[in-house]
């Protein structure tokens, strides 16, 4: 599962379409933690898509990771200013790549 403390426990390696990427990232086997108020573990996503599904405000966009050894579509958090809490991502995430900090 997705470390909900990776804030603590990880550093900003790079940005990605505006949100924070946090490493390490060596591509394209280790590709780190998308996003920060909603988080994605890349690393251990596998592109089941129930997120992208489910998310009633579209926070999510596919994005393409050839070579991943998981998966090589990501659930990228593209929108994640528009989040509303509703924690359904988390819920439905079957490997619990998902963090939303809800405050
Ligand atoms: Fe979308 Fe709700 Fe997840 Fe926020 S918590 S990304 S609104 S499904
Ligand atoms: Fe990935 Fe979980 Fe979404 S596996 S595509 S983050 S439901
Ligand atoms: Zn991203």
């Amino acid at each position: 599962a997705i470390d909900p403390n990776f804030e603590d426990n990880r550093e900003v390696a790079e940005e990605h379409e505006g949100h924070q990427v946090w490493g390490p990232v060596e591509e394209p086997e280790t590709l780190g933690i998308h996003g920060t108020h909603v988080a994605v573990d890349f690393d251990i996503c596998l592109g089941d898509g129930a997120c992208i599904d489910d998310c009633p405000v579209d926070v999510f966009e596919w994005v393409d990771t050839p070579g991943h050894p998981e998966s090589e579509l990501k659930a990228d958090p593209a929108n994640e200013d528009q989040c509303i809490d509703c924690m359904i991502c988390v819920d439905v995430c079957p490997v619990d790549a998902i963090d939303v900090d809800a405050g």
